[in-house]
């Protein structure tokens, strides 16, 4: 297994290239599924992720097509086509492997009338039931029921109906489930509490591009008019604001400074609004978003919200800042039960963090200290390389391929920054 090691105490300093989100690239290339005509989707990152999503796709019969050449910031482009459906069943050994796998069962159960997902079981961070994706395709007349461990779903004849779904809570996927359902059924569907996130914009984009009536995209009402055949497209995904918000924290955490060519600063209200409380100097250029830091920085206190909150994807890294920060910060995990993983990690590397509940105290130390870590989930894990940076002397982080998941050559960006940083095979 790969580990990363690092010898903290080198500013990061330069200009960081961010790929396309993840999290959109995921249901973006899951709306193939809609339209036998070919989706171009520009702007993927090559992540582990996206390999299992690819998997995933091919076990459905799409047909996988990817440039050779990569863009200018290692992104690739693929052609998707969905023209001939072997499988309308998604597999418990892809689905497990990464729970957002589970966003087949809306597009197919539109197109196909039918689908058999597996649940996805628990992950280190929470529960994370489906039940919202579940209860909102009913509301669109979808008979499901649970078996051995499958979501078996029927679409009513004529296909699902029009209706309004109000979600009891925020979700992206289910938002993101029930947009790509609704865009390919004729007829009136109403979203009410859905995700406002970016990547829910930029999958309506998508969706209107290939036919599909969508108003109130980024806002928590949103009237879908589908079509009962969706038309190909060419798409670019939008930039990731969590790579970027990663970088912008690993100059921040070692008095460095970069930039970030392409990311607007919409993308990064909240979490610019936290470095900004506690210190940071954060201006646009040109190019995109620059990031400055100069010292130690001062404790804020952050709660994880959906957006336009602050992003629990960054609170881990928020945490490794905070760790070395002057004064006392609170830490307030709202959206996910279990998601303080890096926590004992941190402290390892010398953090006083103290967790009650969905709370973290992180009393600021002036220096952490270099140590082996590792972590059991992808945020976690990268916020233990931020620590490293950071951090006198040597910090192995293990278990690499949580990092692999999310973050496309992560040390390669960081070593061209001027960080001490190699991946060690093995
Ligand atoms: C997405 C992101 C993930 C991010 C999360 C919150 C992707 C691939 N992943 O995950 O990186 O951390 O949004 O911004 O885009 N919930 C239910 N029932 C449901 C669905 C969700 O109770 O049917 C709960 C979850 O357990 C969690 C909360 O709702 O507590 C938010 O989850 P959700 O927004 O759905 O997260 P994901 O879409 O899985």
């Amino acid at each position: 297994m790969d580990r990363i090691r690092i010898r903290g105490g080198n500013p990061i300093r330069g200009k960081i290239p961010i790929g396309g989100a993840k999290n959109a690239a995921l249901p973006l290339m899951i709306a193939c599924l809609l339209t036998d005509a070919p989706l171009r989707m520009t702007n993927v990152p090559e992540l582990a992720d996206i390999k299992t999503l690819i998997d995933l796709l091919v076990s459905h019969g799409v047909d996988v097509q990817v440039a050779p050449e990569p863009m200018a910031n290692g992104c690739r482009t693929y052609t998707l086509r969905a023209n001939t459906i072997t499988s309308t069943t998604a597999s418990y050994d892809l689905v497990r492997k990464m729970r957002a796998s589970v966003l087949v069962l809306g597009p197919l159960l539109a197109r196909f009338g039918q689908a058999k997902v597996s649940l996805p079981g628990g992950c280190a961070i929470g529960t994370r039931p489906v039940n919202l994706h579940l209860a909102g395709l009913r509301e669109l007349g979808a008979e499901i029921e649970i078996e051995d461990g499958y979501i078996l779903a029927k679409a009513p004849k004529g296909g699902l109906k029009g209706g309004t779904v109000r979600f009891p809570m925020i979700s992206v996927g289910a938002t993101e489930d029930l947009m790509m359902a609704a865009a390919l059924t004729e007829a009136d569907i109403v979203l009410e509490n859905a995700a406002c996130e970016p990547e829910i914009v930029d999958l309506a984009k998508l969706l209107s591009t290939m036919g599909a009536s969508i108003e109130g995209a980024g806002s928590s009402r949103m009237v879908i008019r589908g079509r009962n055949q969706l038309m190909g497209a060419n798409h670019s995904v939008v930039p990731d604001r969590i790579e970027a918000g990663t970088y912008a924290m690993a100059a921040a955490i070692t008095g460095g400074s970069v930039e970030l060519p392409g990311v607007g600063a919409e993308l990064l209200g909240a979490v610019i609004e936290a470095l900004v409380h506690a210190g940071v100097e954060v201006s646009l250029s040109r190019e995109g978003v620059k990031v400055k830091a100069d010292g130690r920085l001062r404790a804020v206190d952050v709660n994880t919200a959906p957006f336009p909150g602050f992003p629990t994807d960054m609170q881990a890294q928020m945490m490794a800042l905070m760790a070395t920060a002057e004064g006392t910060s609170i830490i307030t995990e709202t959206i996910f039960e279990n998601r303080f993983m890096h926590v004992p990690e941190l402290a390892r590397m010398g953090a006083d963090i103290a967790v009650k509940g969905n709370t973290a105290v992180v009393r600021g130390v002036k220096t952490l200290k270099g140590a082996p870590v590792m972590a059991t989930d992808l945020r976690a894990s990268v916020s233990l390389v931020l620590a490293g940076l950071h951090a006198q002397g040597e910090t192995i982080v293990n278990r690499v391929y949580h990092l692999d998941r999310g973050y496309q050559a992560l040390d390669q960006k960081l070593a061209a920054c001027g960080a001490d940083i190699e991946r060690i095979a093995g």
